[in-house]
């Protein structure tokens, strides 16, 4: 069976770099939008060129550096924000307007004050006016997660007849549960004319951590692109995370999906988007946290000395980072103590090792992780050489300080 490929819609330099204290200029933006190109990102999201003059300029300067990766600029279903969608991407060679408006009761009513058919009417006006600036044009049904499946449907049909290319189903509060969101897609898939000449979009927010799940059950029930940001940085809880969902597809081979992404590039843009935006990664985040790869309990690096495999089902080079680490904390065993031992240069018999070992326990209980430092340190408390069954020998293979020792 052929395999279907999901496009990668990124927005983290739109949607992701709405959070408070994340702010991004002009020559950041730039260097993130080239470096998304790199990864292979379909679609990126440069900004909400209304929203300030600041945000005008990079989402033009992002055309203009940009090659082939499509450039899409958001939008409300407002005519003012449209022209200035258009405007700001006239360079770009792949340009793309998002608009779009909310579609659920509760916006409708509150929000906007308005009726259902007075919303299909704003939406068809929006898609028609950005048509004038340019042919591809995306509509989003904001809170379309709590909007009812058959009004959805019928917002979508309308669209398409009057031309979106792409539309996008946000679960913008991460109000739906997987399978409740998956349904959402089936239906839209099976009820709307017209949808099959259309990309269907996922866009979940991570307010219940479902965010990834609900963008796979979005696409394992026919959406076509996701929506996501590096790290899966975004309003309030996040947004789905790009590292998370590529891996899963490529982890999977199952599900016949694939992505244009190059995966071994997620490190280094998690790095770059993490110290641009000043929003540090979490230590147990999947695929990019610190600790994504590191392993700590003896049980656990004993194996990982074995054999990788044991304790790893993603290869850690697969996503740009070189090695396992083994952490030695009051967990550890002394097969990583040794390896440790090693890796600084010193190979212990096994009495110098239990010797060594019990001056470490302690030193271990008093501390959250044990350094290069502190291990020389423990050699010289145990006074090895002096007891003659204690035996440690010096070899060549130095690689002091390195607070995380990488397995080979
Ligand atoms: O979450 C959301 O609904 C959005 C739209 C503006 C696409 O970000
Ligand atoms: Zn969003």
């Amino acid at each position: 069976m052929e395999k279907r490929r999901i496009q990668i819609f990124d927005t983290t330099l739109r949607d992701g770099e709405q959070v408070p204290g994340c702010k991004l200029n002009t020559k950041e933006k730039v260097i993130i939008a080239k470096k998304l190109e790199l990864l292979g990102v379909d679609v990126i999201e440069a900004g909400f060129p209304t929203s300030s003059p600041g945000d005008f300029q990079s989402v033009q300067e992002i055309c203009k550096s940009v090659s082939n990766t499509i450039i899409c600029a958001l939008s409300r279903a407002v005519d003012k924000d449209i022209e200035t969608a258009g405007l700001s991407l006239q360079s770009a060679k792949r340009p793309r307007i998002h608009t779009g408006i909310g579609t659920s009761n509760c916006h409708i009513r509150y929000k906007f004050n308005s009726t259902p058919e007075k919303i299909i009417e704003r939406a068809i006006h929006a898609v028609k006016y950005a048509k004038k600036f340019v042919e591809d044009v995306e509509f989003y049904a904001e809170d379309a997660g709590r909007t009812e499946n058959i009004f959805l449907a019928k917002v979508c049909e309308n669209v398409i007849k009057y031309g979106a290319t792409v539309i996008n189903i946000p679960d913008t509060t991460g109000y739906c549960l997987p399978e409740e969101y998956g349904n959402k897609i089936r239906f839209l898939k099976e009820n709307v004319k017209g949808i099959h000449k259309i990309i269907l979009s996922t866009h979940c927010h991570n307010d219940l951590g479902l965010a990834t799940a609900n963008s796979l059950t979005g696409i394992m029930y026919g959406a076509n692109q996701v929506e996501c940001t590096i790290n899966g940085i975004g309003e309030r809880a996040g947004n789905t995370s790009l590292e998370e969902i590529v891996m899963i597809i490529k982890q999977n081979s199952h599900l016949n999906l694939f992505t244009n992404i190059n995966t071994k590039l997620i490190a280094s843009i998690s790095n770059l988007v993490s110290e641009c935006t000043g929003m540090k990664v979490q230590a147990n985040k999947a695929i990019v946290g610190i600790n994504a790869f590191s392993h700590s309990s003896g049980i656990h690096q004993d194996g990982i000395i074995k054999k990788r495999e044991t304790y790893e089902s993603i290869n850690p080079k697969d996503v740009g980072i070189d090695k396992s680490s083994i952490i030695l904390t009051a967990r550890s065993g002394r097969s990583a103590l040794a390896y440790r031992y090693k890796k600084l240069g010193y190979f212990l018999n096994q009495n110098a090792l239990d010797l060594v070992y019990s001056i470490f326990l302690k030193y271990a209980d008093k501390k959250k992780e044990i350094t290069d430092m502190e291990l020389k340190t423990i050699l010289k408390k145990a006074n090895l050489n002096k007891e003659k069954n204690n035996q440690v020998l010096h070899t060549n293979n130095t690689n002091s300080n390195n607070i995380r020792i990488n397995v080979v």
